[in-house]
């Protein structure tokens, strides 16, 4: 039996991703711009099994529900595709991050899984041939395929892969209100957005400027412009899904506390600006020197951690078994 282990860490979006131009491929319908952070990394397994009539798939030991499954399946399929075999697998994953707590935990999830997969299934891809791959079982996790800060380009299917991008060195204080289940999938939300805001044409076209802007800012090394970015376009983003109808919302008045004691810290002198994703929990994007008090200040709304760059996806175990 053939298989492969590995490791890959979630990615904090400053430009979001909310919507697609193409839902069975995954195409964005514009670019986004995250940090791969270096905590919270999900370990996956994918053995290869000639016996099996079907993919199994355990989540933290426990065997995933039939949709989990069937989303994990979809993404062997693919791969089995392009190697040429029909071998069912049998795909265990570790993850370090409370599940849907809207700390995108199917980033790490999907990039760790496409991998595996690749390596297990005996494919040599490169970052942006494993990105596209990834990209293929949720968006974000085309972007936890790269290390650090990483642009994910819209495009058709060659097009649409993530990259490095070189920026400054930054940290992040996640601050987490709530570990529970999220009330509505980013995949569904999105596409209840897609179908039923006035405001998305707006969203998507602006999105393409933001994230001209924060590659800019990335350039320059601005982290005052880049993180100024990273709060309106997040505030933007949540304003787009409360626009839904039925609406949709992802923000605790817990949440608005931390955005609120953010621009406390900001106006005191702090270089901190905050950004969510869909979840209640808050991210805030800072400076090396800044974290430390951030992290102290903003303790008593939750519980905070210090996150810098992470690793990009990789492989850390392959072989045959007996
Ligand atoms: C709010 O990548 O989970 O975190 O492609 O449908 O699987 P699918 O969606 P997913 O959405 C992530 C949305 C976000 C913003 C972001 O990460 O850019």
């Amino acid at each position: 039996m053939t298989r492969a282990v590995a490791r890959s860490h979630p990615n904090i979006a400053l430009v979001k991703y909310w919507g697609k131009q193409n839902e069975q491929l995954i195409l964005p319908a514009a670019g986004s711009l995250s940090l791969t952070i270096d905590a919270f990394p999900t370990t996956t397994e994918v053995t290869l099994d000639d016996r099996a009539t079907a993919d199994t798939f355990s989540l933290n030991g426990v065997p995933a529900a039939v949709g989990q499954t069937a989303r994990v399946s979809a993404l062997l399929d693919i791969v089995r595709a392009v190697a040429g075999v029909d071998t069912f697998a049998n795909v265990d994953s570790i993850s370090e991050i409370p599940t849907d707590a809207g700390l995108a935990s199917s980033a790490a999830g999907f990039s760790a899984l496409a991998a595996a997969a690749a390596a297990a299934y005996g494919l040599e891809l490169d970052s942006r041939a494993l990105s596209r791959l990834a990209r293929r079982g949720s968006g974000s996790a085309s972007r936890s395929v790269i290390p650090g800060l990483a642009v994910w380009h819209a495009g058709n299917d060659e097009e649409s892969f993530a990259e490095p991008v070189n920026g400054p060195d930054v940290r992040m204080v996640i601050v987490t209100l709530s570990t529970g289940a999220k009330p509505v999938s980013s995949r569904e939300a999105m596409r209840t957005c897609m179908l039923t805001s006035p405001f998305y044409p707006a969203w998507v076209a602006s999105t393409k400027w933001t994230l001209d802007g924060a590659l800019e800012a990335c350039r320059d090394n601005d982290f005052t412009r880049l993180g100024r970015i990273t709060e309106l376009h997040a505030n933007r983003m949540h304003a787009l899904i409360q626009s839904a109808d039925p609406p949709i919302r992802y923000l605790t008045p817990q949440s608005v506390a931390v955005f609120d004691a953010v621009a406390q810290l900001r106006a005191a002198g702090r270089s901190c600006y905050a950004t969510a994703d869909a979840g209640p929990n808050v991210v805030v994007l800072t400076t090396p020197e800044d974290a430390e008090p951030v992290a102290r200040h903003l303790a008593e709304l939750g519980e905070t951690r210090i996150v810098g760059a992470g690793p990009g996806a990789a492989v850390i175990e392959r072989g045959i078994e007996p």
